[in-house]
């Protein structure tokens, strides 16, 4: 069975067990900062198993896509070296949220294995593992599904401590987890390898095919268990691996999506198609990961995801050069994947100039040091000895943009070994060097003595000031000359540094002949402040005189969103309640991002009064006013003080009308009304019981409404409709046309199903003088089924007929009986006999007769039972 049957058959079962099918989520998690990259089915129902959100459905099936690269799960460095890892791949799963637990679970998993209408693997090819003490699961096993128990094994805590264990899943450090039971199958004897637990389990033999996660508990950052609101049911089945399985190779690299990339893959090298060549493997495996992340939006880049990326083109890139490919060829190989997996993945086709020009541009750019950085690769390990000095793997990969994976890579091929703790400790030293070179952000470590700096900003844009600190490389001097980029400390500043979620300011400090560029201000000590940046011409010196002057356009655009957030906080707190507390913030000139306790999501109501409340207040126009005052007199006089957060005991309070009172250092506007307006773009979930809100004032509202009427637009013109009011009625109609076409397509469905209906008589299987006919119709309806079986029961003497058919997880049956035989065969005994099976129950006339069950799940057994009912009724 080919790859993509496999998939299609997968959520075909599910779904006629009342799954929503539902469509993969992106490579990269929406809104959840605990994740790298999607890497299992649950992550896109993450929040319905905390119970933060609720879907229409409470079953859903999913082929999702997945990335295994940096983060918790990583199987990056194995990749080529087993049967059966990858850095991409795509999981076959099945959720219950709060709906069926684990019985329904692992029997829908054992009959979607095993059924002959399904997979039709052997039973005696299959292991279980249960979780050390659920006698749950394996008495579901054992007792329901009837494996016997030396095929069901139970592991405990194996990796160290509570719950670190093979059989229990957790989606990262917090989140989601619980026990699970996992799904084996044995290659057979003639590959290495050992039972699960076993010390041989690391072997290609015993493969794990399937993971029944029963989700019960939310981890929390101190690694707590809280019970989830309902038990659910995660699983999820590799689908490269059931592939395998079921094309009767042994290793994923040999079914038949990966055999056309390898062989890809030797075109573009220039070497025979092997299917014993890791380097193959890798660039097959690497073409997958990096184009699906490159459709997903991810771009080579030195930090975060992007990183990951490059790592893991650099990787590919250098198998190829390893076989002998010095050109850029991996680009080329995007094309053959588009078709094995373009119709299935349509953002590949889409995106294809994207994925290619984005490979082709990073195999440049790496090519010219690639060379370079492997000569002086070979030239230290020529030397014969057996470990690689960290300065080498750092000059790799601070010089020649070696991954330490890709140098791991090439040591481990050639069996030497690695100083990492030599190499973590360049690392180190350069991040110091970094730190001290003042790359805007880090600051912290400028040594500073002198005195503390008057802000000014509340009040003025642009002060005359003495420099009294400069800095370069993070070392104090006395004179920065143009181009240098350092650091100025000054006895007056209108420049705000970042705090309280207020970014620092940006601008210029200048004289007659010398300008800085300040890109970012920071605290270096609680009351001195550091313009950080980049003399543009001229030179500074300890002393002088200059013109400090922010960038006023930006700074009052961080002012409205900054006020904003003071209103917004007040007005969450009157609309959800005081338990809102502020979680962090963060204000810029293009937004502000506020989070905030509250248990669950916003309805679309409460997010309209809150976005009222602030804009009356703008509105409204009053002063806004700040006031020096103790803490105590602070809280009395009503001000909002931050849980957890310390302050003097002088504080700032601003008060904005009667509309809110809070304890805040930052820089506001004068009145309510400079705000202009107010308007949320985002509520989401960040944490367990934290949301996030965004939010645009001034001139970024503008832009929105602006952004969203080009949408409108476009949509009125895609439509092919003349106004807004015509985009309701233009859905409409292709809802509807949608809809008969649908119902068309049941139609043809239908006769096609009677056609294949009459054809069945060929199959009769003799049972003493009865043609016993007994199928499952597929794509037929109750009517269809008793149209065919009166057909056919006329069709020719002694004739017994049973059809089923499933259509929204409900099974159909219809049995009809020839005249000559109804006296001893009985239709309505024989569909009363089927749908007990099934969950149901029936009778009726002795030539036709028609009933119904609830348990698809059962119908392929009871079909199979009914051949042994006919001869027993003629006994
Ligand atoms: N979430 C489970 C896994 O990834 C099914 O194994």
């Amino acid at each position: 069975m080919k790859t993509a049957q496999i998939r299609t058959n997968f959520l075909k079962f599910f779904e006629q067990q009342g799954h929503q099918i539902v469509a993969s989520s992106s490579l990269v998690p929406f809104n959840d900062p605990t994740l790298l990259f999607t890497n299992a089915g649950m992550n896109q129902f993450k929040d319905v198993f905390l119970g933060f959100d609720e879907r229409p459905y409470k079953r859903a099936t999913t082929s999702q896509k997945c990335v295994r690269a940096g983060g918790k799960h990583n199987d990056l460095e194995n990749v080529g070296y087993t049967a059966r890892h990858h850095t991409f791949f795509e999981m076959l799963g099945n959720f219950s949220f709060g709906d069926y637990f684990k019985k329904e679970a692992l029997t829908f998993a054992w009959t979607f294995l095993t059924s002959p209408q399904w997979l039709n693997l052997p039973k005696e090819k299959l292991l279980a593992t249960v979780y050390a003490d659920d006698d749950e699961a394996f008495d579901i096993w054992h007792k329901v599904i009837g494996l016997p128990v030396d095929r069901i094994i139970r592991i405990g805590d194996n990796k160290g401590a509570k719950y670190a264990s093979d059989n229990f899943w957790t989606m990262g450090d917090t989140g989601p987890c619980g026990p699970c039971s996992e799904i084996f199958y044995d290659h057979g004897e003639e590959i290495w390898g050992g039972p699960p637990g076993s010390p041989e389990e690391d072997g290609d033999r015993f493969v794990e095919i399937w993971n029944c996660v029963f989700m019960q508990f939310n981890r929390d950052e101190q690694g707590v268990m809280h019970k989830l609101p309902k038990p659910s049911v995660d699983t999820g089945m590799g689908l490269e691996r059931i592939s395998a399985v079921l094309q009767h190779v042994h290793s994923n690299y040999e079914i038949d999506l990966f055999q056309n990339l390898i062989k890809a893959a030797a075109r573009e090298t220039n070497i025979p198609f092997s299917l014993n060549e890791p380097s193959l493997k890798v660039i097959a495996d690497h073409i997958r990961a990096c184009s699906f992340l490159i459709a997903d939006g991810v771009l080579p880049a030195n930090d975060g995801r992007g990183y990951v990326l490059r790592r893991i083109i650099r990787r590919a890139i250098r198998h190829g050069y390893k076989l002998g490919q010095k050109q850029a060829f991996f680009h080329k190989l995007v094309p053959d994947l588009i078709t094995e997996m373009g119709e299935a993945f349509p953002e590949l086709v889409t995106r294809k100039n994207t994925i290619i020009e984005a490979l082709e541009q990073e195999e440049t750019r790496f090519a010219q040091t690639l060379e370079t950085g492997m000569e002086l690769l070979e030239k230290a390990l020529q030397e014969g000895q057996k470990v690689l000095s960290g300065e080498v793997i750092f000059k790799l990969y601070d010089t020649y943009g070696f991954p330490f994976d890709l140098t791991a890579d090439i040591c481990r091929e050639r069996q030497i070994e690695m100083d990492e703790a030599g190499f973590e400790k360049e690392m180190e030293a350069q991040r110091q060097r970094a730190r001290a070179a003042s790359s805007f952000k880090t600051s912290a470590v400028l040594e500073y003595t002198g005195e503390d700096t008057h802000f000014e900003g509340y009040t003025e844009n642009t002060v005359s000031a003495k420099i009294i600190a400069l800095y370069k490389n993070g070392e104090a001097v006395t004179q920065l000359n143009a181009e240098d980029e350092g650091s100025v400390v000054l006895d007056h500043t209108p420049f705000y540094a970042e705090s309280g979620g207020q970014v620092g300011d940006i601008g210029e400090i200048y004289t007659a002949n010398a300008k800085f560029s300040v890109q970012d201000t920071q605290k270096i000590k609680a009351a001195v402040f550091a313009q950080h940046g980049q003399l543009i011409n001229g030179s500074l010196k300890v002393g002088d005189t200059v013109t400090a002057q922010i960038n006023t356009e930006l700074r009052a655009a961080s002012m409205r969103n900054h006020s904003a957030t003071h209103l917004m906080h007040k007005a969450l707190r009157d609309i959800l309640g005081t338990h809102v507390e502020q979680k962090g913030s963060l204000v810029t000139p293009e937004r502000t991002r506020f989070d905030f306790a509250h248990p669950q999501a916003m309805t679309e109501d409460q997010i309209k009064q809150v976005e009222k409340q602030v804009n009356l207040a703008i509105l409204a126009n009053v002063p806004v006013a700040a006031n020096l005052m103790s803490y105590d007199d602070a809280i009395k006089s009503g001000a909002m003080a931050l849980f957890g957060e310390k302050y003097g005991d002088e504080v700032r309070v601003l008060k904005m009308g009667d509309f809110s009172t809070e304890l805040c250092g930052g820089t506001h506007v004068n009145r309510t009304g400079d705000i202009g307006s107010f308007k949320i773009i985002s509520e989401i979930g960040v944490a367990a019981g934290v949301r996030r809100i965004e939010a645009v004032t001034g001139l970024g509202v503008l832009a929105l409404l602006q952004e969203n009427e080009a949408l409108l637009r476009t949509t009125v013109s895609t439509l092919n409709a003349q106004t807004n009011a015509d985009i309701l009625p233009k859905i409409n109609a292709l809802q509807n046309s949608h809809k008969a076409l649908e119902k068309d397509l049941q139609k043809a469905k239908a006769e096609l199903a009677k056609h294949a209906g009459s054809a069945l008589l060929n199959d009769a299987q003799t049972i003493g003088t009865a043609q016993l006919i007994c199928t499952e119709l597929k794509d037929a309806n109750a009517a269809t089924l008793r149209e065919v079986a009166e057909a056919l029961k006329d069709k020719a003497d002694n004739i017994v007929v049973l059809l089923a058919s499933v259509q929204d997880n409900k099974v159909s049956l219809c049995a009809a009986v020839s005249k000559t035989l109804s006296s001893t065969i009985k239709a309505g005994d024989l569909v009363k006999f089927v749908a007990e099976q099934v969950g149901g129950k029936g009778g009726g006339r002795p030539d036709l007769a028609q009933a119904g069950g609830t348990e698809p799940a059962q119908l392929a057994q009871a079909l199979a039972s009914v051949h042994q009912w006919v001869a027993d009724q003629q006994a």
